[in-house]
């Protein structure tokens, strides 16, 4: 059967209520899935609204490090990825073994993920943190040594913030942030002397010296539509960003530095794969029951801590 946008949508808002099921949707995500969305937001946000989700099953449509985080937050509900292949380059950066390998080398020292990991690297982490809490999540942890896994660009970051903590880095980056170079931002802040650069933490230095805000992808959502008095804004980060941006502040002129800004896993789910993912029940998030105990621990303790 073919059909148009508006049927499509109309199928999924029934199989929604058939399936008794929620659908969230990462920032990241096509304008079109953002809109049949139930809730849509960054990690921490997505992260902290499955864990008190009442339906049966969670659609998750983001990258599959999220909707596996969602399992674990909520091991009883039916988790679907509609995009089976939509994973995250950094999450794969860093394994399990890497980290028992990390506290080996260094006794004594706390173990912080980012929540862009996979479920076996939580199991052996003390705490997960996302770009929006992990200066308060970290700050408030007692050992000064912490291995943070696996992006060095937020790791640095944090290090800046909280000088009294001692970060041990790991090589992870992502692929679409590390690809933004200080000179395209250099360049788009001599185009357009009143815009504010706005920038993730997963920029690399070269970027974020020149911005004036960094923050998550909801807090850089959150400062455009609060700086009213402003209309011009460079923003580093992903572009799907502008879909909820220009929804609340249509007057914004938004420029993206560079076309790099385009994470093509966040795009492989369209609102066919919504439809298929709800129809046939696919792609279920499966994890042993060992793992997401193991797991668990730190990403509620990240939920306590922020
Ligand atoms: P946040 O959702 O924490 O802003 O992270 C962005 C990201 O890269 C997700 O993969
Ligand atoms: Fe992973 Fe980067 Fe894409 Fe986020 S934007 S899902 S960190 S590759």
């Amino acid at each position: 059967m073919i059909m148009d946008p508006e049927q499509i949508v109309e199928q999924i808002r029934e199989l929604k209520k058939e399936r008794n099921a929620v659908i969230v949707a990462h920032t990241y995500q096509r304008a079109e899935v953002q809109e049949i969305a139930d809730k849509t937001g960054d990690s921490y946000a997505l992260s902290r609204f499955v864990s008190q989700a009442k339906e049966d099953v969670i659609v998750f449509c983001g990258v599959h490090f999220m909707a596996e985080s969602a399992k674990i937050l909520s091991p009883s509900k039916t988790v679907l990825l509609p995009a089976v292949n939509a994973g995250c380059p950094m999450a794969n950066m860093v394994t399990g073994e890497d980290v028992r390998m990390m506290k080996e080398k260094y006794p004594g020292a706390a173990v912080a993920c980012y929540i862009n990991s996979t479920a076996e690297v939580k199991a052996e982490s003390d705490v997960c943190v996302t770009s929006s809490n992990a200066v308060k999540v970290i700050s408030s942890m007692e050992e000064k040594d912490i291995i943070f896994v696996p992006d060095r660009n937020l790791g640095m970051y944090i290090a800046q913030q909280i000088p009294e903590k001692n970060i041990l880095l790991w090589d992870g980056y992502c692929i679409v942030h590390e690809a933004l170079k200080e000179e395209d931002v250099v360049k788009w802040k001599e185009l357009k002397p009143d815009a504010l650069l706005l920038a993730h933490p997963e920029c690399n230095q070269g970027v974020l010296v020149h911005a004036d805000f960094i923050g998550s992808t909801k807090a850089i959502i959150d400062y455009v539509i609060k700086e009213k008095s402003k209309k011009e804004f460079i923003i580093a980060t992903e572009k799907g960003v502008a879909h909820p941006i220009k929804k609340a502040r249509p007057d914004a002129d938004l420029y993206f530095p560079s076309p790099c800004l385009l994470c093509v896993n966040m795009k492989k789910t369209d609102l066919i794969d919504v439809y298929n993912a709800l129809n046939d029940m696919q792609h279920e998030i499966l994890l042993s029951e060992e793992i997401i105990k193991k797991a668990r621990r730190c990403l509620d303790r990240m939920l306590e801590l922020s």
